[in-house]
């Protein structure tokens, strides 16, 4: 599927979806927003698809966050409509049932960053520079920014980067554990798509409960979360998934999952 802001392929599993403005380092505008939701759901009706990736077009950016040009003609109502949409992109993104890594092939500031934020891996190219920018444009980060990052690097790593909206470079992101790795910018593709189909080797439906155990068990106590995780196991017990995995560990084969 192509369209305009945001373009679609899937293979072996893999669903990459590209940021597809890249003369505006791939600017979130009101219809990149709308494409992308088109897009989660498309996703979610294909059974084929096992893992994301989401990068952006270009060699120049991953995203350079909110469409400035767009955001100085819309009027403070069609702000706060467009944040609460965007607010709720990020959050799809989050809780999407399969896993999406983020392959951040270069600048991701503000809601660039935000993306990269909501997904589950971060990858980074060693050109990669990344930042909550926002303060420096006198709003704060309003795409789940404020909660995501303290979540991920710690909250006083967290509030030095948010407050100054310093941007820092792959390697400090790497150092400060905001993302995952970083490779050569020409080798970050190959290797964020390895990642996914070494995921993809998994259960699907097992793959998508850790998920649900991980995220949803962190944002509450222990007790809660232990309960979250007990749920989440009970999903696989009756796959026949699960009993492909056990049998084909008797047979000394690969298991053949089919997602049921
Ligand atoms: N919104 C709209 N247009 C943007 C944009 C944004 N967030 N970021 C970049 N662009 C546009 C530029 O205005 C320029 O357009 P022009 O050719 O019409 O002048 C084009 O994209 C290329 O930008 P340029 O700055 O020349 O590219 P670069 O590769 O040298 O730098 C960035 C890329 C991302 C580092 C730089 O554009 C930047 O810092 N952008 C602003 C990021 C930001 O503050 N985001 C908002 C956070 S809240």
């Amino acid at each position: 599927m192509n369209t305009e802001a945001i373009s679609y392929a899937l293979d072996e599993g893999v669903a990459t979806l590209t940021l597809n403005r890249p003369e505006l380092r791939n600017a979130i505008s009101r219809g990149l927003v709308d494409e992308f939701f088109a897009v989660l759901e498309s996703i979610a009706n294909t059974p084929e698809a096992r893992a994301i990736i989401l990068t952006g077009a270009g060699d120049k950016a991953f995203c350079a966050g909110a469409d400035l040009k767009e955001r100085a003609s819309m009027s403070p109502d069609e702000v706060e409509t467009f944040l609460k949409d965007l607010n709720g992109l990020m959050t799809a993104i989050d809780s999407f049932k399969l896993p999406v890594i983020a392959a951040i092939n270069g600048a991701a500031f503000g809601g660039g960053l935000e993306f990269a934020l909501a997904a589950d891996i971060r990858l980074a190219a060693e050109s990669a520079v990344v930042g909550l920018t926002e303060t420096r444009l006198a709003i704060i980060p309003g795409a789940g920014g404020t909660q995501r990052l303290p979540r991920i690097v710690g909250k006083g790593k967290a509030l030095e980067l948010i407050l100054t909206g310093r941007r820092i470079d792959a390697r400090e992101a790497l150092r400060i554990g905001l993302v995952n790795n970083v490779y050569p910018a020409d080798t970050l593709m190959a290797e964020s798509r390895k990642l996914a189909l070494e995921i993809c080797a998994g259960g699907p439906i097992a793959v998508q409960q850790a998920k649900v155990a991980v995220k949803r068990g962190l944002d509450t106590d222990l007790a809660a979360g232990l309960a979250i995780e007990s749920e989440a196991y009970a999903v696989c017990i009756p796959t026949e998934d699960r009993l492909e995995g056990l049998q084909a560990f008797r047979e000394k084969r690969k298991p053949m999952y089919k997602g049921k």
